[in-house]
């Protein structure tokens, strides 16, 4: 059931019978500056914690996050990582018909389908630059009861203004609107885009703490509604859901604030500086067209004879995984999704994926390559 995920990491480790160490991963949207100072320090000298039972609802974490956020605790669940949230939606609220901005994180789709409902895909298009135009959805969004929306959007990092979140969200009261925060934190200036304070009883946010704090091994992240909403969801939350050295993991962040906020700031200002660079270095190659993104990923169109499954099994073949995009709904085998890290990481891709596209016999290259492996 659960289909729309990307490389893994640890059967591209097995293939080629290696550590997953030793496989670049440019496929997985974590933070490559690591976690913030000090947080895998603290984990390792608390790992005492592990011995007794977490806080059976985090609540001591929810507070942390809400003191770090500025959000009132009431209106906040934590559960093990926003996936448990994504899945559960469907159920908790009951959908009956539900449309996904796309295209987007398959799990939304995935989460649907298990509940029994075949959502309805609104795919903005590639002419668009993958940024959907909410005032034309309009007369689709009355006809369901919920909406998932990814802002900014993976995989095509586009963002949508809180502006028109707010008018669309406004408008349609009886619709339920789920917006996926994950990659919001990355964003320059994405604070003012945050629906978290929108004051809408039919705003549901999502933020997954797993990718800026590079800790998606921990398993926490958050959901943020109306009291209401949330005590609705809490009816259905399991006891202990969220691990004793996640939920230290929260206060801990809470504690250091100041150099949380720095640690945001300076992978904001990183990430700025490796996409111009990557945009620069592939720039000259009319076979890569990297669409405009706000996030750390780049979702790039393959011209010609270039096609994301050839691309990403030449680059598998020397152990580098890169997203192939050809099973989000709404894209195809002419897009791959590249995950910036550091740079000289950014610069080899950016020289393998030119290399590969110049290359007359991609069909040689590829042959070569397995040879080789
Ligand atoms: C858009 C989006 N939302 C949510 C998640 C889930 O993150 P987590 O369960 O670690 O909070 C992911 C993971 O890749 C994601 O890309």
């Amino acid at each position: 059931m659960i289909s729309g995920h990307g490389g893994n990491v640890y059967d591209l480790a097995r293939s080629h019978g290696c550590p997953v160490s030793e496989i670049v991963d440019m496929s997985s949207n974590i933070n490559s500056l690591g976690p913030p100072p000090g947080l895998l320090d603290f984990l390792k000298s608390n790992m005492e914690i592990l011995t007794r039972l977490p806080e059976v609802d985090a609540r001591d974490s929810i507070r942390s996050f809400a003191d770090l956020n500025d959000i009132d605790p009431r209106r906040i669940l934590a559960g093990n990582g926003t996936t448990q949230f994504i899945y559960s939606i469907p159920e908790v609220l009951g959908s009956k018909q539900a449309l996904i901005l796309g295209p987007t994180y398959s799990d939304y789709r995935d989460a649907c389908l298990r509940h029994g409902i075949k959502p309805i895909l609104a795919a903005a298009t590639d002419s668009d630059h993958f940024t959907p135009k909410l005032n034309d959805l309009s007369k689709s969004i009355s006809t369901v009861d919920t909406v998932f929306i990814c802002n900014p959007n993976n995989p095509t990092g586009s963002l949508l203004t809180r502006e028109n979140l707010l008018s669309i969200c406004g408008a349609h009261p009886q619709t339920i609107f789920i917006i996926d925060e994950s990659y919001l934190s990355f964003v320059v200036g994405g604070e003012h885009h945050s629906m978290v304070n929108a004051e809408l009883d039919n705003v549901i946010v999502l933020a997954s703490i797993s990718k800026m704090f590079t800790i998606p091994g921990l398993r926490i992240g958050f959901m943020i509604g109306s009291q209401d909403r949330i005590n609705q969801f809490e009816q259905y939350r399991l006891p202990w859901n969220v691990n004793a050295l996640a939920q230290a993991a929260v206060g801990y962040l809470d504690r250091h604030h100041r150099q949380v906020r720095t640690f945001i700031k300076n992978t904001q200002l990183y990430f700025q500086t490796q996409k111009e660079a990557f945009y620069k270095a592939i720039e000259p190659c009319e076979q890569l067209r990297p669409l405009p993104s706000t996030t750390p990923f780049i979702l790039i169109k393959l011209k010609g004879e270039f096609l994301s499954d050839k691309v990403c099994a030449a680059l598998a073949a020397e152990k580098i995984l890169i997203r192939n995009c050809s099973n989000f709904d709404g894209l195809s085998n002419r897009f791959v999704r590249v995950s910036l890290k550091s740079p000289e990481l950014n610069r080899l891709i950016a020289g393998k994926l030119m290399a590969l596209t110049q290359s007359p016999q991609m069909e040689s290259v590829l042959s070569a390559k397995r040879r080789i492996a």
